[in-house]
């Protein structure tokens, strides 16, 4: 009686990990970080604005622009689908860790949805 286990023990340890071992990834999927990407973005400010709000309508607006649109259009320049020499180059030497990371940062940032109509 001394040695016996509990036996409710090991089973919920087991649905802990299981539930872990299913976050994770999710976690990870998610990826970016907009703290990280302030940093990052320093490198787009000349252009888009420390926030994303471009005051040069010769640069598209960024802030406030839905995140998986600022990804994806980050992706297509890196993989060229989408042809800019600027941008091309901008994101050359950028990770993916990097991309989420600035669409992270730059879609929390005030701008677009807050932007009046343009008839107002
Ligand atoms: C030298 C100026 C310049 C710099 C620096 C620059 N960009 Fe751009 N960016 C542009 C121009 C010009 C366009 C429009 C290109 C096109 O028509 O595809 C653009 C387009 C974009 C777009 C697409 C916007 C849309 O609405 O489709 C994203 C996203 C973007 N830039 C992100 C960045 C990020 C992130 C950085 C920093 C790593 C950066 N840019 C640095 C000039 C710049």
């Amino acid at each position: 009686m001394m040695h016996a286990r509990h036996p409710s023990r090991r089973p919920r340890l087991t649905a802990c990990l299981v539930a872990l071992a299913l976050l994770l990834p999710a976690m990870a999927l998610a990826g970016g970080d907009p703290d990280a990407g302030r940093t990052k973005a320093q490198a787009c400010a000349s252009c888009h604005g420390a926030d994303g709000n471009a005051t040069n309508p010769q640069f598209p607006r960024l802030a406030g622009q839905y995140e998986s649109y600022l990804l994806h259009a980050l992706r297509q320049y890196k993989s060229n689908a989408r042809k800019n020499p600027i941008m091309n180059g901008m994101v050359a030497n950028l990770s993916e860790q990097d991309l989420k990371d600035l669409a992270a940062w730059f879609s929390s940032q005030k701008g677009l949805h807050d932007t009046p109509a343009a008839d107002e």
